[in-house]
């Protein structure tokens, strides 16, 4: 499963890039305001997609099939790893069918639902994102979602990937792993917490004391 960072803090995305294990990056409008905003939507990807050698997904805000098209088609333009984040409704779905035909890599995004899932899949988009966290806040069970989808693009040979979204915890990148999920996408602080154990931390220190004390170091 490929770990991706889910922000549009260019800190974030450098201080992470520095392990070499995030493989992608995911962005939405709401990352983009919490980052500090001021700054062109376009000029933060492009930064991050001068860090991160993979897929950065970016949103659309248009409404209606028309704008949504032109916009994706605009956003895709932007950098030939950008993937254009596209959330699932009716007019989501007719232009997720039109823009795949065309070649562009499409994320839909907002997925609550295996029958969500299918129909992105249908439509031909390259990744269908399950909320997890989002359902799990109204008291559902947000990885029994990735569990299925999982279960179902397995079954008839989707070539859609699957990528586990609103992840809050670290638990959460293990279920999605267990669950199959393609992708895990995080936040920061969940990619942090991943390293961490205190038994690595109790384990590190006597190490050190002990090889201190066996070379004669004074601890
Ligand atoms: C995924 O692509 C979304 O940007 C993100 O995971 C949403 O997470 P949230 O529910 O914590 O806002």
């Amino acid at each position: 499963m490929e770990l991706w960072l889910d922000t549009a803090s260019v800190d974030e995305v450098r201080a992470a890039s520095r392990f070499g294990v995030i493989s992608g990056i995911t962005t939405n409008p709401s990352l983009w305001a919490k980052s500090g905003g001021g700054r062109e939507y376009r000029d933060v990807v492009l930064e991050i997609a001068s860090i991160i050698d993979g897929p950065i997904s970016a949103e659309c805000l248009s409404q209606d099939v028309e704008g949504l098209v032109e916009e994706a088609r605009r956003i895709a333009g932007w950098h030939p790893n950008v993937v254009v984040k596209i959330p699932i409704d009716e007019n989501g779905l007719e232009a997720i069918s039109r823009l795949s035909r065309e070649g562009v890599k499409i994320n839909t995004t907002l997925i609550f639902s295996t029958n969500q899932a299918m129909l992105a899949g249908q439509a031909g988009a390259t990744y269908v994102s399950p909320f997890v966290g989002r359902l799990d806040d109204v008291g559902e069970e947000g990885m029994a979602l990735v569990r299925e989808i999982v279960e179902v693009f397995d079954r008839y040979n989707f070539p859609t990937r699957v990528l586990a979204a609103s992840l809050r915890h670290p638990r959460h990148v293990v279920e999605a792993a267990k669950a199959g999920a393609h992708i895990a996408t995080m936040p920061y602080a969940v990619f942090q917490a991943m390293f961490r154990h205190p038994l690595t931390d109790a384990g590190m220190k006597r190490f050190l004391e002990d090889g201190q004390r066996a070379s004669g170091v004074k601890v």
